[in-house]
């Protein structure tokens, strides 16, 4: 790498002790500019880390008076000599702490205006500046590392699969839409007006495609496009770790992701993980932490009450068992001290969830403080104390309702009150897989049942004959792997049957005709010899910013877009010239705002 004469022959965080007395010529950025006693030094900034250049007057003039024009950000060359940093002035903290370059030679590549912010990192600016200037952000340290770090994963995940005879295949961008739960984006087609691409919501269709073609085993690391609300760890374009094998059951699939997991892990922060992960079913995991992605570095679990209250006096509790809903409660050990306050603001958190209250029992050394204990008998009350292992200073919730809204409550409470006490360890990496899935999920607003993966999950073998008598007993082959109660992937063995696979669409309401437009390819496909086959999907934001620590995934994305799914600094979307709508013969009619 040379700019004219200029050569580089290290990055600025790379030279070390063991360069001293060497000339070497380096380009970078002005970090920090400062002016001793008339000896100029700078921080000169690359992506490998900072280095301290000195630009001493009594050593030559002419470099001094050059450097005294330099400010933050100008892009420079310089070459220069290595030398030890006087007694005292060795900074342990930096890599190259212990030498300073001594420069005979700068040039000038790129001068730099008033920055919008500060280009430093521990200065706080609204993320909003942030994205609009991304490639000034992305010049801070964190962010290089970051995206580093994600390199390596990447080139890791690589490397694993390479070595375990997977083959990496593209799949289409401009498809067909791929069912899994979310809105698609649709393109529009100018060569056939009026019809649409949809990008595709994961590459799940062609995976199993290329089974069908005896790939045998295939990955791909790749975008994914879901119009879905937005949040810390959800971007309407991702990327995932996409993979399927034939001739596999859920053990084969699991072990291959607890592989590239650990590969990923070792190569990006050294950090070995314990293996094989723990598991759990679906079931147990609401029962217990009212989640199918439980965080399990803490306890607090959540216990079923129903069977002590059934006959209770509380109208609240016993009208809603008689409806067919449930009773938990949740022992907040040593929080009787939570004020008033406190749980009225845990109450409006359960309230998002539709909870229409929250009950709760202060557990003294004597008595039992509570506005609901004057309703249960006292066999009530000891059968829930046990149950719950009160003890005095404990705080009890209690929670009725369907078992949807229970769980979705207790189990935000849960977390909350885990955060509250900081019970999750932030060193901790806890893995966990989640299986038996149901296979399918009622949907209240469509009124119908909807798969919980997605439509070409298979169910297990057992469970056959239910598809559509009794499709809430019916349990899928599907497997999530949680860490840190985040869902970092999921995936199962696939239905490679063309008539079962069209029994799933009946049962899901999806006529044969529909089923034909839609997936007439996939059913086809299922009746040339399709081998059994399975696979699964890793977030890839999501792992990385769980190795980086960073609570969002904008966080370890080069370019990633707002909660309202904007791109600050490209200005996406945008509107487009009446001649683009008129090629793709589309009208915009926009609805006015309220
Ligand atoms: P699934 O829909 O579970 O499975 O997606 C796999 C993983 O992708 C991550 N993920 C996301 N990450 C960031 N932003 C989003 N909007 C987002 N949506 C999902 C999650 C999730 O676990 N085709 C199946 C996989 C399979 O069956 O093989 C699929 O896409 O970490
Ligand atoms: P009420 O008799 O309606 O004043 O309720 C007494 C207590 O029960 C209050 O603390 C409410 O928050 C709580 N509560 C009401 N409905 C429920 C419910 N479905 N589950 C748990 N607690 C509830």
């Amino acid at each position: 790498m040379a700019i004219g004469n200029l050569k580089r022959t290290h990055y600025c965080g790379d030279v070390r002790a063991s360069d001293i007395g060497k000339e070497v010529v380096l380009f970078g950025w002005v970090q920090n500019w400062r002016d001793h006693g008339g000896v100029i030094f700078i921080d000169l900034k690359d992506r490998e880390g900072i280095v301290q250049i000195v630009f001493d007057p009594s050593i030559d003039e002419n470099m001094h008076k050059q450097a005294s024009k330099l400010r933050s950000q100008y892009c420079i060359g310089i070459k220069g000599k290595v030398r030890h940093r006087p007694e005292g002035t060795v900074n342990s903290n930096l890599k190259t702490g212990e030498v300073e370059i001594v420069a005979n030679t700068l040039k000038v590549l790129s001068e730099c205006e008033n920055l919008p912010f500060p280009v430093e990192e521990y200065v706080h600016v609204n993320e909003e500046i942030r994205l609009k200037y991304r490639y000034l952000d992305l010049r801070k340290p964190t962010m290089q590392k970051n995206l580093i770090i994600r390199s390596k994963g990447a080139f890791a995940t690589r490397k694993f699969l390479n070595e375990q005879g997977f083959i990496e295949i593209e799949t289409p961008v401009l498809t067909k839409s791929t069912p899994e739960g979310a809105r698609d984006f649709l393109v529009p087609s100018r060569l056939s007006q009026g019809k649409f691409y949809a990008l595709p919501q994961s590459p799940q269709l062609f995976k199993q495609l290329l089974m069908v073609s005896g790939f045998d085993k295939y990955y791909q690391i790749t975008k994914c496009f879901r119009d879905e609300d937005l949040r810390a760890d959800r971007q309407p374009e991702f990327t995932q770790i996409d993979l399927e094998m034939s001739f596999v059951e859920e053990e084969d699939v699991m072990t291959i992701t607890e592989g590239i997991i650990e590969s990923v892990f070792k190569e990006t922060i050294g950090y070995e993980i314990k293996r094989p992960f723990k598991r759990i079913t679906y079931q147990e995991a609401m029962d217990r932490f009212g989640s199918d992605k439980p965080d399990m570095r803490f306890g607090l679990e959540l216990k079923k009450l129903t069977d002590i209250v059934e006959k209770t006096n509380f109208k609240v509790f016993r009208n809603v068992i008689e409806k067919g809903g449930i009773v938990y409660g949740l022992n907040a050990k040593g929080c009787i001290d939570f004020s008033r306050k406190e749980i009225e603001d845990l109450t409006n958190l359960v309230s998002i969830y539709g909870a229409k209250g929250l009950a709760w029992i202060k557990v003294k050394q004597n008595e039992l403080q509570s506005p609901i204990v004057k309703f249960f008998s006292d066999e009530e009350i000891k059968g829930i104390l046990d149950r719950l292992e009160a003890k005095p200073g404990d705080l009890l919730f209690f929670m009725a309702d369907t078992p949807k809204i229970v769980y979705d409550s207790l189990g935000a409470l849960r977390l909350e009150i885990g955060k509250k006490l900081n019970l999750m360890d932030e060193n901790e990496f806890n893995f966990l897989w989640v299986t038996d899935f149901p296979l399918f999920e009622w949907n209240e607003d469509e009124n119908r049942w909807e798969a919980m993966h997605h439509p070409f999950t298979s169910p297990k073998e057992e469970y056959l004959d239910k598809l559509e008598t009794e499709p809430e007993k019916v349990k899928a082959r599907a497997y999530d792997v949680v860490l840190n109660g985040v869902e970092i992937g999921g995936g199962s063995i696939r239905i490679h049957r063309s008539d079962v696979q069209q029994k799933m669409f009946k049962a899901l309401g999806i006529t044969d005709e529909e089923a034909q437009i839609k997936f007439g390819f996939l059913i086809e496909a299922l009746k040339y010899g399709a081998p059994p086959h399975g696979g699964l999907a890793i977030g890839f934001d999501r792992l990385i910013a769980l190795i980086l620590k960073e609570k969002s995934i904008r966080d370890v994305i080069a370019f990633p877009k707002t909660q309202k799914g904007v791109c600050m600094l490209t200005d996406a979307p945008s509107e487009v010239s009446e001649k683009q709508l008129m090629e793709l013969a589309i009208k915009v009619k926009k609805q006015k705002k309220e």
